[in-house]
């Protein structure tokens, strides 16, 4: 397994590109299974996730080209089966994106049930009842969703809890469906919204996308089409914040800097100058230390629980106190043992973190939990002194596109080293 070693205290000055959105990336891919005829989808990140996503449409028969920058060629005209398999779902959990497209087009699936979680229990109890009031017929034995239907039927949905996926997962099956769907308390992340999009793109009548209601009229058919997927906005935050941790500078282009209202005033709050362009953005801190700063994680527009443990880290080495609560997942946390080994001073009492600055973290061998947390390991090792050691860090590689060589680029010094 490979492990990533970052020596701490290098300046930070450089510019980057951003790469493709996973989590558009992901249900754009999905919703390829709907078309009629071939997709083409670009700026595809080179990910894990993604890579995964591949193997589990090509298991069901879809013929893929890939070509050498990536751009995916998807054709579902050969599909031939309906299943997403244990040991692929339990790998990512975003593998419940095919269900809704399988349902809509194909009248069947079989989709593992994802399980646990490192980052709580989360369900997908939004996605099965949305699809049973859409008429689908559907049993849970042997743990997996085993779902029929002739042709879906328009229905009120109302989200009892806003869900990415789900809001995704079911305008998808809405969008082949027979009549109009409202989606209810829709997720409103630019990942919904580049989805719907494609959607649009491919024929589908959708209105609302960005806002908490969608309204979907069903199509008899959508066609294959080229679509070019949105910036990462989280990775574009991730690179903020390796700039304002490490008191350095840093330029991201081929990002949309209006997606990441939140994050921005919270960087700034901590003492980064930032400026933007339609697709760039860049922070100097001017070799200052960050002042501490308050987050709330919520659903967007508010500030994004995928960047809650990158502001962990930053606050962990911030001047002042700072109170970090998550809403979004419960158990989203296992970071903070590891910022903890690294030297950094935080209280938990449920979803609080409280932490108190220090003005210096001390390297040590950490453990990659999840995706967004090792994020945080990587950023804390950055400002850490001596070499920190980051393990497992095939999280790492679910979501961020080649993470090591773009903070080279930056004036990190970090390598790969296999074990
Ligand atoms: C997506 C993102 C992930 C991000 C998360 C929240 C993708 C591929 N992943 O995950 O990076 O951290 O949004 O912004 O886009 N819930 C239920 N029942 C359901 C579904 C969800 O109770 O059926 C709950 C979850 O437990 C959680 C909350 O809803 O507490 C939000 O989860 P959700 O938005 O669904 O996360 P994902 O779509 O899995």
């Amino acid at each position: 397994m490979d492990k990533l070693i970052i020596t701490g205290g290098a300046p930070i000055n450089g510019e980057i590109r951003i790469s493709g959105a996973k989590n558009a990336a992901l249900p754009i891919l999905a919703a390829t299974l709907l078309a009629e005829g071939p997709m083409k989808v670009s700026n595809v990140p080179h990910l894990q996730d993604i890579t995964t996503t591949m193997e589990l449409l090509g298991e069901m028969g879809v013929h893929l080209v890939v070509d050498e920058k990536l751009n995916i060629e998807s054709d579902p005209r050969s599909i031939k089966s309906f299943y997403a398999p244990y040991n692929l779902v339990k790998t990512m959990r975003a593998s419940i994106l095919v269900l809704g497209p399988l349902v809509a087009k194909y009248g069947r699936a079989e989709v593992s049930l994802p399980g646990g979680c490192a980052i709580g229990s989360r369900p997908v109890n939004l996605h099965v009842d949305g699809l049973k009031q859409m008429g689908a017929e559907i049993d849970i034995e042997n743990g997996y969703i085993k779902a029929k239907a002739k042709r879906l039927k328009g229905a009120k949905l109302i989200m009892d809890v806003v869900s990415v996926t789900g809001t995704e997962n079911l305008m998808m099956a809405a969008a082949l469906a027979k009549g109009t769907t409202l989606i209810e308390n829709a997720a409103r992340e630019p990942e919904v919204v580049d989805l719907a999009k494609c959607l649009i793109k491919m024929g589908a009548k959708i209105h609302g996308a960005g806002t908490s209601t969608i309204a979907i009229e069903g199509v008899d058919q959508l066609k294959g089409i080229e679509y070019e997927v949105l910036p990462d906005r989280i990775e574009t935050g991730t690179y903020l914040v390796a700039g304002a941790i490490s008191g350095g500078r840093v330029k991201l282009k081929d990002t949309r800097p209006d997606m990441l209202d939140a994050v921005i005033v919270k960087l700034q709050e901590a003492g980064a100058i930032i400026e933007t362009g339609d697709d760039w953005v860049s922070l100097d801190m001017q070799g200052n230390r960050p002042r501490a700063v308050d987050i709330h994680t919520a659903p967007y527009p508010a500030f994004p629980t995928d960047m809650q443990a990158q502001f962990c880290a930053l606050n962990a080495i911030a001047e002042g106190s700072s109170v970090i609560r998550e809403t979004v997942f419960e158990n989203r946390f296992m970071h903070i043992n590891e910022l903890q080994r690294l030297g950094a001073n935080v209280r938990m009492e449920g979803n609080n973190a409280f932490i108190r600055g220090v003005s210096k973290l001390k390297a040590a061998p950490v453990m990659a939990t999840d995706l967004r947390a090792s994020a945080s390991l990587v950023l804390a090792g950055m400002v850490a002194h001596g070499d920190t050691e980051v393990q497992r860090i095939y999280h790492i590689d679910r979501g961020y596109e080649r993470i090591e060589e773009k903070l080279q680029q930056l004036g990190a010094i970090i390598r790969r080293v296999a074990d």
